[in-house]
């Protein structure tokens, strides 16, 4: 027997309502269900994850924004590593750049060494390019390599192209609940193929009115992918590298009455600390935890658990 949560996590964990869980537990189907002397349920997260496996959809999220430099990497590594600490989450590089690979440490630039590139072009599965990324105990990543940044042209106008990926990891959907896809600094095939796949999108964007205006490509692009991928359910706009400067501020104001709901309550604070992190190839949580902007990751990750879908 594992953990025990309380009733609202088991919820939150096989994402469905409390009354939910506490009809299962009436009903005898969660065996592991205990009473704390106060009366509150307690129950084995892990029953609850295998009762509810089957029922349970992954959240896909892919996190875009054509312009570079605002956080997209960063985002997808912190999330990751976060939500690995509890649920199953596979990460999927789709950036030729391979910053969220490098970011790990891990090169796929040798000859023969399998990446992504392998799944767009000859249609590997991801189990046999993913590799297992510890600690967080639950998370994997399919790394890129630069050549796949000639998958584009290798692909020309073949039919499906721009479904691949969303083929690909239709088979791997049961095996995790979170899959998190980083995007290149563009609206390309690569980027297509990601935004097909998904559920849920995060647009991360950082200060300056330029940031904000690069998006209206981006929801051009998005009610384009509405029409053939009808599992996209949210498309929400993160807030980065906030500080208190008058351009942050301002931007914050902008997105706020641009975005309203759409826009993530957490944002992410501006730190030197990311970058260090950077160059020791280590997640800013796992060498600097308490820092401004691994302490607002560490927020947004339970905002997006909160948000169940
Ligand atoms: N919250 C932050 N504070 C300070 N620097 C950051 C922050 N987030 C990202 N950076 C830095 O900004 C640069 C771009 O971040 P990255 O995540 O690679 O963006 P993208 O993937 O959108 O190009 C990197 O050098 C990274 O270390
Ligand atoms: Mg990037």
């Amino acid at each position: 027997m594992g953990a025990l949560v309380a009733l609202t996590d088991a919820a939150v964990l096989a994402r469905v309502s409390p009354q939910t869980i506490r009809n299962y537990i009436r009903d005898g189907r969660l065996k592991s269900a205990t009473r704390t002397p106060t009366g509150r349920y307690m129950v084995d997260r892990e029953e609850v994850l295998a009762v509810f496996r089957p029922v349970r959809q992954p959240r896909i999220i892919v996190v875009a924004n054509q312009k570079g430099g605002v956080g997209k990497t960063t985002t997808v590594q912190e999330l990751g590593v976060l939500l690995g600490r509890d649920v199953r989450t596979l990460l999927i590089d789709v950036d030729p750049q391979a910053n969220l690979t490098k970011l790990f440490g891990i090169d796929r630039e040798e000859p023969g060494a399998l990446s992504i590139a392998d799944v767009m072009l000859r249609r590997k599965a991801l189990r046999e390019v993913w590799v297992k990324i510890e600690p967080p105990a639950n998370l994997w990543l399919v790394p890129s390599c630069l050549a796949l940044g000639l998958v584009p042209m290798h692909l020309g106008q073949q039919f499906g192209a721009d479904f691949i990926l969303r083929d690909a990891v239709q088979k791997v959907r049961d095996d995790f609940e979170f899959i998190l896809i980083d995007t290149p600094p563009s609206l390309d095939r690569l980027t297509l193929n990601a935004l097909g796949c998904a559920n849920e999108v995060i647009i991360p964007i950082d200060k300056g009115p330029l940031g904000i205006r690069g998006t209206e490509n981006m929801e051009t692009i998005l009610e384009q992918v509405r029409d053939y991928n009808k599992d996209l359910r949210a498309v929400r706009v993160l807030h980065t590298k906030s500080d208190n400067t008058v351009a942050s501020n301002t931007t914050r104001d902008l997105l706020e009455r641009r975005f309203g709901p759409n826009l993530l309550r957490t944002a992410i604070r501006s730190g030197t600390k990311v970058a260090e992190a950077a160059y020791q190839a280590e997640p800013l949580q796992h060498v600097f935890p308490e820092s401004h902007p691994a302490r607002d990751y560490q927020e947004l990750a339970r905002e997006v658990l909160s948000l169940g879908a």
